[in-house]
């Protein structure tokens, strides 16, 4: 993707000066993001993926004649769980619609001048009229796409953070607007982390919510660690501790602090491999979610099909030393490193391509292709 070239979809910005300017700093409203759009999945299609239990899905209805005021509900629902479509203020959000439907995926592939390793998912919410889910805050960032209706975003910096009690939703309390737009089918919304949003259908309607993801510092060193634990030994040896300058101790339960420096050394030893580190991250960023299962199939890469293209589900990335796909990291260098990241970066290769990777590469894409992480097509 050129990434100084002006986008519509970000309202005449290149993506470039978008990230710049608003990334993770301010709203940008974009008016006829997508001229024309049409919702990529009707009504009922929506409610049928809601009612498959690999799908995560979630109901908010209002109930203003009852304490507290909202009722919330986690899926699959079959479709008689849902409101009267004449009911007003409720809504279904249904999460990962990206992993299920290809235009869907195609959509949120327009997104890819964030890298893969921030974006998260496609996320669809039907509201009827006067849905939503209450003013709130989200920690991440967010495109809210206007995909079928209008729907009234108010929106503010929001200084008091305090929530609603007693509500089983995080809403805020004291919420304080300070813009308001009407968004229309194709008009787009971009809010950065922890921008207060409220978003009231005016009749009924779709948004599509392009999310993503960041990783914290907590979660990121524990599955880091986990992975650098498995190849410990590989990486730091298993050399004993040795000690002949210990001297006699009279308090023999402290743990000598030598002992301590070797545990230090140890780790440092795992820290600085220049590849372990690298190669435990890709793995992690390219793990599928929990959800997801892919049907193996019996495609040959080298058969009848133009090109190759990765599913969906699959996600593939790279580092200076790896190639990662699907939570497994190869290490690759010269034609094949220049093939390998053209894949992830397209998604596809043409078989003239696939044609110029050596045998070893070839084989690999082969054991993708059964495992259905990728596919002729
Ligand atoms: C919605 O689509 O109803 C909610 C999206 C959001 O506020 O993040
Ligand atoms: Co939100």
């Amino acid at each position: 993707m050129n990434v100084d070239l002006p986008l519509q979809l970000l309202g005449g910005l290149s993506p470039q000066l978008f990230m710049k300017r608003h990334w993770q700093k301010k709203p940008l409203l974009v008016r006829q993001a997508i001229p024309g759009f049409k919702p990529l999945l009707d009504r009922s299609a929506l409610f049928e993926m809601a009612a498959d239990e690999d799908v995560q899905s979630r109901m908010v209805i209002q109930e203003p004649e009852q304490v507290p005021g909202w009722r919330f509900k986690h899926g699959p629902f079959e479709r008689r769980a849902f409101p009267a479509l004449k009911r007003p203020g409720w809504t279904l959000l249904v999460q990962g619609v990206d992993l299920h439907h290809n235009a869907v995926h195609d959509l949120m592939n327009q997104f890819r001048f964030v890298p893969d390793a921030r974006l998260d998912d496609l996320m669809i919410s039907y509201a009827s009229d006067g849905g939503g889910v209450g003013p709130h805050t989200d920690s991440y960032d967010v495109f809210l796409l206007q995909a079928h209706g209008r729907r009234r975003w108010r929106i503010g910096r929001q200084k008091d953070t305090s929530l609603q009690p007693d509500v089983p939703l995080k809403i805020l309390a004291n919420f304080v607007p300070e813009q308001e737009f009407v968004l229309e089918a194709g008009d787009m919304l971009y809010l950065p982390p922890r921008y207060a949003h409220d978003g009231i259908a005016e009749g009924e309607c779709m948004t599509y919510s392009i999310g993503f993801r960041s990783p914290n510092r907590g979660e990121l060193a524990r599955e880091v660690l986990q992975r650098l634990a498995e190849d410990a030994e590989d990486l730091v040896g298993e050399s004993l501790y040795r000690d002949p300058q210990q001297p006699a101790v009279s308090r023999s339960s402290e743990i000598p602090p030598q002992m301590l420096e070797f545990a230090h050394d140890a780790l440092r030893g795992a820290l600085q491999d220049p590849d372990a580190l690298g190669r435990a991250l890709g793995e992690y960023m390219t793990e599928p979610k929990a959800s997801v299962w892919f049907d193996p199939g019996n495609e040959s890469v080298d058969g009848t099909s133009e090109s190759i293209r990765l599913d969906r589900r699959t996600k593939m990335m790279f580092d200076a030393r790896h190639i990662f796909i699907n939570g497994e990291s190869f290490r690759a260098g010269g034609r094949d490193a220049t093939l390998m990241r053209q894949l992830a970066d397209e998604r596809a290769l043409s078989l003239k391509d696939v044609g110029r990777a050596s045998a070893e590469a070839r084989a690999l894409l082969q054991t993708w292709c059964e495992a259905g992480w990728l596919h002729g097509v």
